[in-house]
């Protein structure tokens, strides 16, 4: 079939198309109605059908492939590699899930998980899952106001914690960071699972904190049966931001999202079981989610988890090539990055790509920020297999814009992500008049039309009316949904990405929110007013940058001052945020620019900083504020 009518059937006949990718997986009840959208823009699908993801992604492969590998996790932080299969993932997320359960989970509580890349963080989700109780994992680079904000939000009952991550030889310890963020919430967890790996000494609360290793040797030999899930049910929430400096907790349900990541897994990714998948992300983000723990292994894939540097080898020295090492020994078949890890890599020795076989590898994917053409030919020449770059966000959950490979083969072209996946209705509409821009290469936002597909996000946590205030209200007249990105398409129907509408930065292909290192710096005593925006970078994409209106006026005349304070505050948003909110620079001038209204014109701000035209400052109080930033940032400010 050609992708064309395969997308063409998702869009008229939803129903049935959807039926037929349900059968991609196991149901204990099949679902009586594919889809409902009585309540739109809330959409349930497969209402009536009961599942259960852990069973998904771990028990119905254990008569087919029960020794063959589930998990690799490979650490060069620690110089550790091990391989389970997927009895042996069946054993361990049913011990940690025999702990929980006597921690007193059970089905519809919250576990918040703040752990580093190991294998016992991939165990922990499923082990919810498999009780199912919602998991809400946080990025472990986040320090304790951003944990605190979400323990706060999310009230789990218990945290699943250990002593620390590592990052490029650097030991983080996370207890005192966690310790510190359920201090500041007012939510209090009943109990606190710690896993120790011997890098940092842990100060225990008594009656909160448990160590891992004794209770999951108790349930050394736990069955714990899964729980049939609805298929509406809430599996899991997680954390991003947005225009506010309040994070949302995006909720996915169980049923949808199962099916949308088999289906992806087979029409997007074209991985097969028995073959290995790796995906360079974090299981903080929805990345992790989708691709390093749930959609592999629903697969049958084993699935590659990695905590590291791209350039550091399991002996711990530097290797450029610990990627294609791991490529080739592990037979990977499918692998998943960031632009940003391609350009860390292409500053390495350019034969480090030929000196292993990577004639295993299928396709390389890469998201989360916009893939610069050089970056992509550079490693489409050193690979010589398909860059497949793919557009979507933590909200929808798997991919909105690429090209689906196990339909059809179907070109790609530099600069742009693709075209709709089935199931997506994406439109570009006028910024402020809410037309739809059908003449190609107009810019406009990119929106979603209703009933969004399975796997979309269900509605914000405990907040139904902000999801449909932030997300499908923007446009004035019309309920459809705002990805608050800039986009055109061209006259073939390729879009290309053309960043944010709002004030969210892409640190890294981290996704950030500027309000919230905003809030952080104006907490500094120091800190009058403060305006952050995201600023070119050829590496990062983007990184922060922050103004600020210091209370004392004498630090604009003093240089030495000046870069006390700047320093005093880069450390504070890296203690609160964590070190990835971390502004590159801080610079201090007498006033922000605003409108006559009040409004600080980030925008502007930005446009000075990357050097382009500020547009249209009709509206703007005091053209001078935009004139001092101007002079701070040249030569060196
Ligand atoms: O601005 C878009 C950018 O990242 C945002 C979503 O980030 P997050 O929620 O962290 O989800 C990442 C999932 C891969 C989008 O709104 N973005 C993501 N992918 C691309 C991209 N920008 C350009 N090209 C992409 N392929």
């Amino acid at each position: 079939m050609s992708y064309a009518e395969f997308y063409r059937r998702s869009i008229e006949t939803p129903e049935a198309f959807w039926a037929e990718q349900a059968e991609l997986i196991d149901w204990k009840t099949p679902p009586s109605q594919i889809l409902d959208t009585t309540r739109a823009p809330f959409v349930n699908w497969f209402a009536g059908g009961t599942t259960n993801l852990c069973h998904n992604a771990v028990d119905r492969h254990l008569a087919a492939r029960g020794d063959q590998p589930a998990l690799i996790a490979v650490s060069t932080e620690t110089g550790t590699e091990r391989s389970y299969s997927f009895k042996e993932l069946h054993a361990e997320v049913q011990r940690v899930a025999a702990s929980l359960m006597e921690l007193g989970v059970g089905k519809g509580d919250r576990v918040l998980i703040y752990m580093p890349m190991i294998p016992e963080a991939a165990f922990t989700m499923l082990a919810c899952a498999r009780l199912g109780a919602i998991h809400c994992v946080v990025f472990g680079g986040f320090a304790s106001a951003s944990l605190a904000s979400r323990i706060e939000d999310a009230t789990p009952k218990v945290v699943v914690s250990a002593d620390a991550g590592s990052r490029g030889g650097k030991v983080i310890a996370y207890k005192p960071l966690l310790d510190e963020a359920i201090r500041l919430s007012t939510h209090k967890p009943d109990a606190v699972l710690l896993f120790d790996r011997g890098l940092a000494p842990m100060d225990l609360s008594k009656g909160r904190d448990h160590l891992a290793a004794p209770l999951v040797e108790k349930h050394r030999d736990a069955q714990v049966p899964c729980t049939w899930m609805d298929a509406t049910d809430i599996s899991y929430t997680i954390y991003t931001s947005g225009t506010t400096g309040r994070p949302k907790g995006v909720q996915r349900d169980t049923g949808g999202y199962a099916v949308a990541l088999a289906a992806s897994m087979k029409h997007i990714f074209d991985g097969r079981a028995g073959e290995t998948y790796f995906s360079t992300s974090d299981i903080g983000w929805v990345v992790g989610h989708s691709y390093i723990v749930y959609g592999p292994l629903i697969a049958g894939m084993a699935t590659l988890m990695y905590e590291g540097l791209p350039t550091q080898g399991l002996d711990r020295q530097p290797d450029g090539g610990i990627w294609w090492r791991l490529v080739e020994k592990y037979k990977v078949t499918v692998m998943f990055s960031a632009p940003t890890a391609v350009r860390v890599l292409k500053k390495q020795d350019p034969a480090l790509l030929k000196k292993y076989d990577l004639s295993s590898l299928r396709a390389l994917f890469l998201a989360g920020e916009p893939l610069d053409e050089p970056t992509a030919r550079w490693i489409s020449e050193g690979l010589g297999v398909p860059i497949i770059d793919n557009y979507w966000q933590t909200e929808s959950g798997w991919p909105i814009l690429t090209v689906a490979n196990g339909v059809e083969t179907t070109r790609s072209k530099f600069g742009s992500p693709g075209v709709p996946m089935y199931g997506y209705k994406v439109k570009i509409l006028h910024e402020s008049t809410g037309e739809e821009l059908t003449a190609p290469n107009e810019k406009g936002v990119v929106v979603i039309e209703g009933p969004t597909p399975p796997g979309f996000m269900q509605t914000v946590w405990r907040d139904d009316e902000r999801f449909v205030n932030t997300y499908w209200k923007t446009v004035p007249g019309k309920l459809v949904y705002s990805t608050f990105d800039w986009g055109i398409r061209d006259e073939d129907g390729y879009y290309y990405i053309l960043g944010r509408t709002d004030d969210v930065i892409n640190v890294a292909g981290h996704r950030l929110g500027t309000r919230e290192i905003e809030e952080s710096i104006s907490g500094h005593a120091k800190v009058a007013e403060v305006a952050v925006v995201g600023v070119a970078d050829a590496l990062k994409g983007q990184v922060a940058m922050a103004f600020v209106v210091p209370k004392d006026g004498a630090v604009l005349g003093d240089a030495q001052a000046a870069l006390a304070l700047e320093g005093e505050v880069m450390k504070q948003v890296a203690d609160q945020l964590g070190a990835l909110a971390r502004p590159a620079r801080v610079h201090f001038v007498g006033a922000l620019p605003k409108t006559r209204s009040g409004k600080l014109l980030r925008r502007a701000i930005q446009a000075v900083c990357e050097g382009r035209d500020p547009g249209d400052l009709t509206t703007i109080e005091d053209p001078g504020a935009l004139q001092q930033i101007r002079q701070t940032l040249s030569p060196r400010g």
